[in-house]
């Protein structure tokens, strides 16, 4: 990110908001009551970027992809993992487009929640580490990621990203919609949990895996990739499923998708959409 700052949508007219870099604050997702509606708690969560990833996420942005899987799933009460899944909201969508047909639903993401700390008229969302993901002030968000910042980003974002002063309780806020919360308690079969795709798939057999925007070459080189692959591959029943889909821009037709079977040896491209996912072109290229 080459500008950590930006300026804080509300705090400032709309339009120099769309002249210059600006974002929501995320904020009222630490309030006393979440943000209501689905649309709005996803665009605050999507304002927030852990590690090499952005949370984006929003209602609405997959259904041809989910649509093009589900015609071809071979199994009547499939089990699906949705790695990456941000705060889920794409997954309540997948559910309902299943009509709870499913065996057992993962929603699982590197990172279900970060640490919030806030001071004054500042607000901190906090890494796994303690670190400043975002800072936000009463005019200003100030990312912590600094690398090829110019120096007036720097200063600008200085105290923003200096973080809470020592003493300040941070606490830890969950960043999974309310809605599938309450699902999940209600269900046992709907499982939130954490799960990083650089490690293997610790849970059962799958037969319909879900990656959406998240093996994206812009985020991870090409051995994160195939190391990625390699552990859903072997997660995979023999006749699932994997479905990656990135979303390159807002319109409909900026969703490529792909989706995978398990081929000789090598996956199969089953079905894709404007081009297939970026990942499917590697893991095309990929042998088991
Ligand atoms: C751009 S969001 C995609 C959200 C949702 N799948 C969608 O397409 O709307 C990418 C998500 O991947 C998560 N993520 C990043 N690294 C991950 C990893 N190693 N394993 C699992 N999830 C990860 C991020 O926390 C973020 O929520």
């Amino acid at each position: 990110m080459r500008l950590p700052v930006k300026l804080k949508q509300g705090a400032w007219p709309a339009w120099l908001c769309r002249l210059l870099p600006s974002g929501p604050d995320p904020t009222p997702l630490a309030g006393p009551e979440p943000p209501a509606g689905r649309a709005e708690f996803a665009r605050l969560v999507s304002a927030l970027k852990v590690g090499a990833t952005w949370k984006t996420t929003a209602p609405g942005r997959h259904r041809d992809a989910d649509q093009a899987a589900l015609g071809l799933l071979a199994a009547a009460e499939p089990t699906v993992l949705d790695v990456g899944a941000a705060d889920g909201v794409t997954s309540l969508e997948l559910m309902e487009q299943m009509q709870g047909c499913f065996a057992r639903y993962y929603v699982t993401d590197a990172f279900l929640e970060v640490g919030f700390a806030q001071q004054g008229r500042r607000g901190y969302f906090l890494g796994p580490g303690g670190e400043v993901l975002l800072g936000v002030g009463p005019r200003l968000l100030a990312y912590g990621e600094m690398a090829g910042a110019g120096p007036l980003s720097r200063w600008l974002a200085g105290r923003l990203l200096s973080g809470p002063a020592p003493g300040v309780q941070a606490r830890r806020l969950r960043l999974v919609q309310p809605e599938l919360e309450r699902a999940a308690r209600q269900d046992h079969r709907i499982v939130i949990q954490a799960y990083d795709v650089f490690r293997p798939w610790p849970g059962p057999p799958l037969d319909l895996i879900k990656a959406a925007n998240l093996l994206n070459p812009e985020y991870f080189g090409r051995e994160q990739l195939a190391l990625a692959l390699g552990h859903l591959w072997r997660s995979l029943r023999p006749q699932g499923l994997l479905l990656l889909v990135d979303n390159v821009g807002p319109a409909p037709e900026d969703m490529c998708f792909s989706v995978l079977g398990k081929g000789q040896r090598r996956w199969a491209v089953r079905a894709q959409a404007h081009g297939g996912a970026r990942a499917a072109g590697l893991a095309a290229e990929l042998e088991y």
